[in-house]
């Protein structure tokens, strides 16, 4: 009975410490993205070859499409700051010892998420890539985006920083979403070859399933804030057991992902 009362001490600190191993190799693996952008998006622009862009995104530069080129642009060029400041913004040692860091990336963060997922929608309407279930997902993720982003702002606002937090929790799982969507499809290939993917053009059944899969980060936040105010030790020692398994998990996504998609090595 006690159980259902106060939790135990150490139900706590498993729960706490399985979430931080979750979330290392998220940070590692948001920071690897960010140097697979510069590579796959950056150096062309430098090296003033834009058509290189479309190896790694069907239609991404087409010559004499300025306006379209240029959403591109901004798209993957603040895809970089969401992705590199993003995953810092929840390190608690970040916030209490840079506050004013906190603060400013935060604002940057959030005007970057608005305007990526303004050029994110613009994209997906004019090169109508992909099946129609990909694309009303992508498009409910952005419409989730932009209202977790305005209750993070308004309650930093109000300085209600618990809500604010659990908001802008939620704000960074909907804006990794195309992180999150690459480890999972990579995490689905170790563990069934690949069933559902089609390799040769990126279709297939588990690709439109992923539509509602890219959604599984933010229900599993809504049952761990739960677990974490709850009383009951049971319930965060079976969180914290499925926290460790998603973050070898994780890991073993960020690896396949690093080595297989973003700077492959593995042929
Ligand atoms: C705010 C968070 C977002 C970030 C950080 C982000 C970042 C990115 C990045 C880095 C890519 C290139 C991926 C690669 O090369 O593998 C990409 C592609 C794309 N994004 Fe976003 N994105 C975000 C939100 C959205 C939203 C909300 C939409 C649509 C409503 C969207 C639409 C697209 C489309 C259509 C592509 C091309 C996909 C393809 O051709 O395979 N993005 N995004």
């Amino acid at each position: 009975m006690t159980d259902n009362i106060h939790p135990s001490s150490r139900s706590i600190r498993a729960l706490d410490v399985a979430a931080k191993a979750w979330y290392t190799p998220v940070l590692l693996g948001q920071w690897i993205f960010v140097a697979y952008i510069f590579y796959a998006y950056g150096w062309p622009v430098v090296a003033g070859e834009l058509a290189e862009w479309n190896d790694h995104l069907s239609q991404a530069y087409e010559p004499g499409r300025t306006f379209g080129n240029l959403t591109v642009a901004v798209h993957l060029a603040l895809a970089v700051i969401v992705h590199f400041f993003g995953p810092l913004q929840l390190v608690p040692a970040v916030r209490k010892k840079y506050p004013k860091f906190h603060r400013w990336s935060g604002r940057v963060f959030v005007l970057s998420v608005v305007l990526v997922t303004a050029a994110g929608v613009y994209m997906l309407i004019v090169r109508e890539i992909g099946a129609w279930t990909l694309r009303a997902g992508f498009m409910l993720q952005g419409a989730l985006i932009l209202g977790f982003a305005w209750q993070a702002v308004r309650h930093a606002r109000q300085r209600k920083f618990a809500t604010h937090m659990q908001w802008a929790t939620r704000l960074f799982l909907a804006a990794s979403a195309v992180w999150f969507f690459r480890v999972m499809i990579m995490i689905w290939f170790v563990l069934t070859g690949g069933i559902g993917i089609d390799t040769s053009d990126g279709t297939g059944w588990f690709i439109d399933a992923m539509s509602a899969f890219q959604f599984l980060p933010l229900v599993l936040y809504e049952v761990y804030i739960r677990v974490k105010a709850g009383s009951n030790s049971r319930a965060k020692i079976a969180f914290a057991v499925f926290l460790w398994i998603a973050a070898a998990l994780t890991t073993v996504g960020v690896g396949l992902a690093t080595l297989g998609m973003w700077f492959p090595v593995l042929g």
